[in-house]
């Protein structure tokens, strides 16, 4: 009998490799950049797993070169990057890795927060292109202050959550947003629904936590940006095209915010002449919100583990499609 053969597009955690080599024969893009997706195409032709990351678009195209495909098993939570209803179509389950990285993720959008409230990046390249003159000076580099501020969370997810309690922790007001209301949460920690509008206007910090839906797209664009207060600082840790990169340009250029600090962007990679890459009051981080190394370690293994119960036909820890599970006979 054929050993099942899984293709794992970016290299991981060697205990993940290990977990996987159980199972299947391995094969791993050994590359520094990822796979275009002609060679994505030509590594997956017989494959019966593909562990993926998001820069992998997974899609009919990409799909009509893998007759075998059984599982496919992102190493994310956020999903924006695969056709999930396109994978249920054809039978495939569908991995990811939700919960496991929400604190890590959080604690970047909090180091964010406070960045741009409190001018961090800005006044570290002033320190190193030699502008620190004077030891001490009561009016200079002043920032906002976090303490008592308003942080408006948009989705109240499990990043969400952990975010809110990050405010809750600074002794700031959370209000939220999310699709469906939260009472229990409202309860257990004193946070207030608010509708969009309301949230815009009222937040000194607007978060967003959001996945990345053709509803979500542009999110937050020009109006959105009007609506919110002058002092305002924006946090986007969810998808880049959540946000209207041009508004936002405008918006920081103009100052009708203050400051935005970026996790992610559109498009991702930003290009260096990106002009939003030329204002002060702008921080930005490559895409590391899940990036400790016992986060990291732990997705992976999570991943391995889904690929590995998709390959041997049993329910995985994480599946984004288990509506298909009955098909399966599980
Ligand atoms: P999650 O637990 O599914 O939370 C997402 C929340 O957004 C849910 O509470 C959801 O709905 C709410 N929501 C969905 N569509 C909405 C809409 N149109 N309007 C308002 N609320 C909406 O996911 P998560 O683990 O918190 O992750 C959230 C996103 O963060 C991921 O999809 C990913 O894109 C991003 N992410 C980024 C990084 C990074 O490194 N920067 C790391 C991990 C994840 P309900 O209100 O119905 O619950
Ligand atoms: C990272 O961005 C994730 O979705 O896990």
């Amino acid at each position: 009998m054929i050993n099942p053969r899984v293709f794992v597009s970016r290299k991981i955690f060697p205990e993940a490799l290990e977990l996987l080599s159980q199972v299947a024969e391995v094969d791993v893009w050994p590359d520094e950049l990822p796979p275009n997706p002609q060679e994505l195409g030509n590594k997956i032709a017989n494959a019966d797993g593909l562990l993926t990351t998001i820069m992998d678009r997974i899609d009919a195209s990409i799909l009509d070169r893998a007759p075998r495909l059984k599982v496919i098993s992102q190493l994310a939570v956020g999903l924006d990057n695969v056709d999930v209803e396109e994978a249920s179509r054809r039978g495939i389950l569908v991995g990811f890795t939700p919960g496991i990285l929400s604190k890590a993720t959080a604690d970047v959008g909090f180091a964010l927060l406070l960045s741009a409230a409190r001018r961090i990046g800005e006044s570290e390249r002033w320190v190193r292109a030699g502008g620190w003159e004077m030891s001490f000076h009561p009016m200079y580099w002043l920032g906002a202050e976090v303490n008592g501020a308003t942080l408006g969370i948009v989705g109240l997810g499990q990043i969400g959550l952990e975010m809110a309690k990050r405010g809750l922790g600074f002794d700031m007001r959370v209000i939220y947003h999310s699709r469906t209301r939260k009472p229990e949460l409202e309860e257990k920690y004193g946070l207030e629904y608010v509708p969009p509008q309301e949230l815009l206007s009222e937040s000194d910090f607007v978060s967003l936590h959001i996945p990345l839906t053709p509803e979500t797209r542009h999110f937050i664009s020009e109006p959105e940006l009007r609506m919110m207060k002058p002092t305002a600082i924006l946090i986007n840790l969810a998808r880049g095209p959540v946000v209207d990169p041009k508004a936002l340009y405008t918006a920081l250029s103009e100052k009708w915010i203050q400051a935005a600090a970026l996790d992610v962007t559109d498009p991702e990679p930003i290009p260096p002449d990106d002009p939003l890459l030329t204002l002060d009051n702008l921080v930005i981080t490559p895409h590391i919100g899940s990036a400790s190394v016992s986060t990291r370690r732990e997705m992976c293994m999570v991943a391995a583990r889904n690929l590995a119960a998709g390959i041997r036909g049993e329910k995985m820890e994480h599946c984004a499609n288990p509506e298909i599970y009955p098909s399966k006979g599980l």
